[in-house]
């Protein structure tokens, strides 16, 4: 089946106790047995539930993954992704991942004896130095956030493979309509829903996908153990969004391209980071590895000054953090999500006071186009 077709059907076969085309939302903590050790295969709804079982299958066949977990966050569903790993073991972390990532290994998973370094996941050699005897796992984001930094999920896969680590690839922004990393050699899939998956900014949620066995019993121990899990109605959010996916993914992706050229062209924009765009860097290999280029567009206005002035003077766009939502949203990655990123690593990476990151929704594009524009002005 085509993906459209899988996202409106896969895990919403209609409901067996009353043909409900829509599955409805299972408020319940806990179900009826019949008699002991007999149940409908659901007995607690931390464990299952079956507005959550429909969300996990329906993401587990658009990543083409056998199995997948619902979280009651993105963060949550990359925490129990970690405790893959133990203490002694050494993760390589993309030194470009979502702020809050950083943060789980820097503050958090390190007080547990897990190992990291920070490595440019785009640059394969760069990468090959960050292995060490113990490294179980790499961590990739790609494109990155917010500059866009494309890594090559095939080769890093061929990489760690041949020393032994598993790939965890967080696809949050390019989602599984334009981008399929076990099909590139990837282990393991992990999202926040809150972005486009569920895509109306009305939800927090993240998910696991993967095809090794044991490793998803492990997850799935995790989830049920750590009781993160997705809410019933948060569930029925995200299996609504999905059935759309495939055309807002698409209109994303338009009004981002144009977004991004006429960014390009404005005379108070300094630099554009969009892969969809000839100019940068890595767009052979974004054409190659994503079937889209999506609506994530950055760019620099040169100073804290003028991203203040552009990100106070929006009129459409929405100020504030998140991405991925039907509306148009622009944010200060320096100030907001990546204020945990210490500034050092911040200038590095590219993540000055001037850049300015917008989420382009799916509004008409030309008023997002004239929002842009008086701001900018
Ligand atoms: C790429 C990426 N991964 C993970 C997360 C964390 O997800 P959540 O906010 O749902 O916990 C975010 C949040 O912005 C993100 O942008």
């Amino acid at each position: 089946m085509g993906f459209a077709t899988t996202a409106i059907h896969a895990g919403n076969e209609p409901d067996i106790a009353t043909g409900a085309v829509s599955v409805p939302i299972y408020q319940t903590s806990t179900y009826a047995q019949e008699g002991l050790g007999k149940n409908k295969g659901f007995e607690y709804a931390r464990t299952q539930n079956p507005t959550r079982l429909a969300l996990e299958r329906n993401i587990s066949a658009l990543e083409n993954a056998k199995y997948g977990y619902a979280f009651a966050s993105g963060m949550s569903a990359i925490d129990a992704t970690l405790k893959l790993v133990k203490a002694g073991d050494h993760v390589i972390l993309g030194d470009n991942t979502y702020g809050g990532t950083y943060r789980l290994f820097n503050r958090i998973l390190t007080n547990y004896g897990i190992e990291f370094d920070l490595a440019d996941t785009s640059n394969i050699s760069d990468l090959e130095k960050a292995f060490r005897p113990n490294t179980k796992m790499v961590f990739v984001e790609t494109p990155t956030n917010p500059v866009m930094t494309v890594t090559d999920l095939r080769a890093v896969s061929e990489l760690a493979h041949a020393n032994g680590a598993k790939v965890v690839c967080d696809n949050t922004f390019m989602s599984p309509y334009f981008q399929k990393p076990i099909d590139l050699g990837v282990d393991i899939v992990v999202h926040s829903t809150t972005k486009y998956l569920n895509g109306h900014s009305d939800s927090v949620g993240g998910f696991v996908a993967l095809n090794d066995e044991k490793d998803a019993e492990w997850i799935q121990f995790v989830q049920n153990s750590v009781g993160a899990i997705l809410s019933p109605f948060d569930s029925f959010l995200v299996l609504r969004g999905t059935k759309t996916l495939a055309v807002r993914m698409e209109a994303h992706d338009k009004n981002g391209r144009m977004v991004a050229n006429f960014l390009t062209e404005h005379p108070k924009v300094q630099k554009v980071f969009y892969p969809g765009l000839v100019s940068h860097p890595q767009h052979d290999l974004a054409a190659r590895q994503q079937s889209g280029f999506g609506g994530m567009v950055s760019f620099e206005t040169g100073s804290l000054e003028n991203a203040k002035k552009v990100l106070e003077s929006v009129k459409l766009c929405t100020l504030g953090e998140s991405l991925g939502g039907v509306e148009s949203l622009i944010s200060h990655p320096a100030t907001m999500t990546h204020a945990s990123v210490p500034q050092t690593s911040r200038e590095k990476l590219g993540i000055t006071d001037g850049l300015v990151r917008i989420s382009v929704g799916i509004e008409d594009i030309e008023d997002i186009i004239a929002d842009l524009d008086q701001a900018l002005s």
